[in-house]
């Protein structure tokens, strides 16, 4: 993924319609498409976050009810789906150690289930199972146990139906998972920031996506932080905040520039840089979580969203994808009497070391090539789009990846296409090697890397301390659902 200049958006800017910043309070839609803005000028509320479930003695015990509810998004009532009502849903907050027990009861009228990417639990049972199939009108129970070494961080839920993944997550349903864990950091305060993307239609429903759109990969035409537009964070000069910021966008690539405020990177994923190190932009793919150190400027700030290149289909049938202008998230009004003493070096001591598997033996190796092509003539899919893994569209009952527990291996992650994909595994993490010819120096663990289009990246995971059948797939959802999946059974 490239961040494209502040420069070339302008010239893009007619591609497929464009969100435009107006008057610094909110968004517009540019009207090429038939879908309706929420409303121009509806941004400037004050930055608020979802409510809060934090366990208690070891145990978080938490009912969340899916359904459509009618919710305000910038000062219009509109109809989404979401997880007790709120959007985002509410943000569970654990520690390791912790047993996690959810009831989730659908009332969504259409199947669902329910996944926690990135934590590293059981995929098995009623743990992280994503194979289970929650039917309308129902309730599940499931229940994870938080290992006592678990990293922190953020991660999030979301639902994870094959073939209904994208509409559901784009719909509404996501939420936050936050691990805590002591690190000594002192901070003026603490923010999530769950950063999606939606469009409604004039009605304020969910607008249909385009099976032109699906092939890109949706992205909506209003982008929300906590299901707000465009809200303002007060700060004080020389505040010293940790930003948890989740990319849960069904599609859309982030750049994230906050200009005039140092940031610095704590980590990504749930693992740890051994020292926050400081950046200009924080990039996230659909998926990713970073957590950010921001030392607050003198005057006010805009995070913003540089439009990302993510790649094209080429001459083939499908939309190019879409980010193509710069698009304001939210602002900091800086005001009151400068803290005292910057924060800034209010560093933690280094955290343990990260574990690096290059000095470890490797057990085995092997490839996965992702792909799009035209689907075969004469199946109904005409001009239609594939995306596979090795040659195949995702299969529920085939397992593509059979791996002993406990093996060390590299993966590397071809992508023969014109587009990017973020590859993401479930319950293991991956440690990043190297993207295309540039390898990391550090050790660098994800939980969602980017495959750039025509490119290649090297990566090695420890299949440790859990037995069972998941997934990996594209976290564009859309290609997920439109089969760039496989099953991995470690045994
Ligand atoms: Cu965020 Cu398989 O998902
Ligand atoms: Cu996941
Ligand atoms: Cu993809």
């Amino acid at each position: 993924m490239a961040a494209v200049s502040r420069r070339t958006f302008l010239t893009l800017g007619g591609i497929g319609g464009a969100l435009v910043v107006t008057g610094g309070t909110g968004l517009i839609w540019d009207g090429l498409n038939n879908a309706a803005p929420v409303t121009a000028s509806t941004g400037g509320a004050a930055f608020t976050e979802p409510p809060v479930l934090r366990s208690a003695s070891g145990l978080l015990d938490v009912a969340l009810t899916a359904s459509r509810s009618r919710i305000v998004v910038g000062g219009t009532t509109v109809s989404a789906m979401t997880y007790n009502g709120s959007l985002p849903g509410p943000t569970l907050v654990v520690r390791p150690g912790d047993r996690v027990k959810i009831t989730l009861a659908n009332h969504l009228g259409e199947p669902t289930n329910l996944h926690t990417h990135g934590l590293h639990v059981s995929p098995e049972g009623s743990s992280d199972n994503v194979f289970r199939q929650v039917e309308t009108a129902t309730t599940a129970d499931y229940e994870y146990q938080i290992p006592d070494d678990h990293p922190a961080g953020a991660f999030w839920y979301h639902p994870h139906h094959h073939g209904m993944t994208a509409e559901q997550v784009f719909a509404g349903l996501y939420g936050a998972i936050l691990v805590e864990r002591d690190d000594h950091i002192a901070v003026t305060r603490q923010r999530l920031l769950v950063i999606s993307d939606i469009t409604f239609d004039s009605a304020g429903e969910v607008a249909v996506t385009s099976q032109m759109d699906r092939m890109a990969g949706r992205e909506g035409q209003i982008m929300l932080v906590n299901g707000q537009v465009a809200p303002v964070l007060d700060a004080k000069p020389g505040d010293f905040e940790r930003w948890h910021v989740v990319n849960a966008c069904t599609s859309r690539y982030l750049s994230l520039t906050l200009d005039g405020a140092i940031l610095s990177l704590q980590g990504n994923d749930g693992s740890r840089l051994a020292a926050p190190r400081q950046v200009s932009t924080i990039d996230l793919v659909p998926g990713a979580r970073a957590d950010v150190l921001v030392t607050v400027p003198a005057g006010a700030v805009d995070l913003l969203a540089d439009p990302v290149d993510r790649g094209s289909a080429g001459s083939m049938m499908v939309g190019a994808p879409r980010s193509t202008s710069m698009v304001t998230l939210a602002r900091m009004r800086v005001s009151g009497e400068p803290a005292a003493v910057p924060q800034t070096a209010t560093l933690a001591p280094p955290p343990l070391p990260l574990r690096d598997l290059r000095t470890e033996t490797l057990t085995g190796s092997r490839t996965l090539t992702l792909a799009m092509g035209a689907a075969g003539m004469g199946m109904g899919g005409g001009g239609m789009m594939q995306f596979t893994i090795d040659g195949h569209t995702f299969d529920p009952n085939r397992v593509d990846q059979s791996v002993a527990r406990g093996a060390i291996e590299e993966w590397m992650l071809v992508n023969t296409s014109t587009m990017d994909h973020p590859f993401h595994l479930h319950v293991w993490p991956m440690q990043l090697l190297a993207t295309g010819g540039t390898t990391e120096s550090e050790a660098v663990w994800r939980d969602v890397v980017n495959v750039p289009a025509n490119s290649r990246v090297r990566v090695r995971i420890a299949f440790e301390d859990f037995t069972g059948t998941s997934v990996y797939h594209c976290h564009i959802l859309d290609h997920e659902d439109g089969g760039m999946m496989g099953i991995i059974a470690v045994a």
